[in-house]
């Protein structure tokens, strides 16, 4: 390990039981050769000692806005501007709350609010505090400013409940920012268009054919291709989650099938690679009224409907040499089989599979579990993860094409 060696890393411990794993982290990141300023809430310290982070780190542990006895100011502007990266391990529900709303009562999430820095999260808690809505929307706010989030493992928890709300181990944590600084930047130059989320298709003003696509699977992707240096085009159709705030992503919103088609042609011919993620409607109203359908007085209308242009056929045909065109398949029955014929038909270098047959897979889980099959004949199954782990094995898969 050696891309650590001299970066100034705030470590922030927050209060929770998997702070006692921050010592070794601490170890393990001075053991790089970094130079680790430790950054505490006041409750981290119920659940761990100044004194043993401020001796493993080789400096005074900061905690409040003032030295009690001296008056001395620490200045989160100061520290914010000196860190080269900031980790927050563990990140509790409540600190990540803060985090997500700009809470600035406590000198970490001050020293967050003025980090120049890449940013590193890694909850801990209780399965059922990690399942709330409320930490899911401020993990995935905390993904939209573009803070890096190491996914909380699942196992036993303290609570002796078994579940999601482990922090990562303190060598992963360290992998991931040995990764980042080593600048695992394998897609940069490259210009990646991904679509993602439904599509829908106009009835009369109020009323659409739409489907359950969450957008989530695309929207990770971009995520991850922009972490690892991709510059990206993300087609989305209409989606409830928050546009990336990366600024190697522009977002193109389109709500039709045909919208979705003509966004991705102006931008296919300058892609090096295209990732059709989004569950596009098969077929559109034929002619969509301007006015809102009544129904007193009505009979029950006939929507007479026409097909959509397929996007991922239509940039197949137009593929060139170099370009790589991936396409996703969700599937009831066959999939395998399915899957591959899609992918030829298509003209598709790899497809991604997700089976509804399987628990965790498809349109608005967090995770998937997905089997890649690529044009030169492999076949590459995956375990459940969520769905940014699953990013991941997505753009390594087509960096092995
Ligand atoms: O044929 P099917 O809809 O199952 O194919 C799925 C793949 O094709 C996905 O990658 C999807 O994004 C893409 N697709 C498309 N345009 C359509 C239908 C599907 O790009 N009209």
């Amino acid at each position: 390990m050696t891309a650590i060696k001299g970066k100034h890393i705030i470590l922030g411990i927050t209060g929770g039981i998997a702070a006692y794993k921050s010592a070794m982290l601490v170890r393990l990141l001075v053991k790089a050769g970094a130079e680790v300023q430790v950054v505490m809430t006041p409750n981290a310290k119920e659940f761990i000692t100044p004194v043993t982070l401020s001796t493993l780190s080789g400096k005074p542990v900061i905690s409040e806005f003032f030295t009690a006895n001296t008056g001395e100011w620490h200045s989160h502007v100061d520290l914010g501007l000196w860190a080269d990266a900031m980790i927050v391990a563990p990140a509790t529900a409540s600190t990540i709350a803060k985090m997500a709303n700009g809470v600035a009562d406590n000198m970490l999430v001050t020293t967050y609010l003025s980090a120049k820095a890449p940013v590193f999260v890694a909850p801990a808690m209780d399965l059922d505090m990690m399942a709330h809505p409320s930490t899911v929307r401020n993990i995935s706010l905390l993904r939209s400013y573009g803070n890096h989030i190491i996914e909380a493992q699942s196992g036993e928890l303290a609570s002796h409940l078994t579940g999601k709300g482990r922090m990562e181990e303190p060598e992963r944590i360290v992998e991931v920012l040995e990764a980042y600084f080593s600048g695992n930047c394998d897609y940069k130059g490259k210009h990646v268009l991904i679509t993602a989320g439904p599509t829908y298709e106009r009835i009369d003003p109020v009323r659409f054919i739409g489907n359950y696509s969450s957008g989530k699977m695309g929207y990770a992707i971009a995520g991850e291709a922009a972490s690892r240096g991709a510059t990206v085009t993300l087609v989305s159709g209409p989606v409830s989650i928050p546009a990336p705030a990366d600024s190697a992503i522009s977002v193109v919103r389109v709500e039709s099938a045909r919208q979705m088609l003509d966004a991705c042609e102006n931008v296919f011919p300058d892609a090096d690679v295209a990732i059709m993620c989004a569950a596009v409607a098969d077929y559109a109203p034929a002619s969509p009224s301007d006015i809102k359908i009544k129904r007193e007085g009505n009979e029950p209308p006939e929507i007479r409907l026409v097909k959509n242009p397929d996007i991922a056929r239509t940039l197949g045909e137009k593929k060139h040499e170099g370009q790589i065109l991936v396409g996703f398949a969700l599937e009831t029955d066959h999939e395998g089989d399915n899957a591959v014929a899609k992918m030829k038909s298509k003209n598709l270098d790899m497809i991604v599979l997700n089976s509804l047959r399987d628990a965790g897979a498809g349109f608005s889980t967090d995770t998937n579990k997905v089997t890649v099959f690529t044009a030169d004949g492999r076949t590459l199954p995956f375990p459940l993860k969520d769905k940014h782990e699953v990013a991941g094995d997505i753009l390594d898969t087509i960096l092995s094409l």
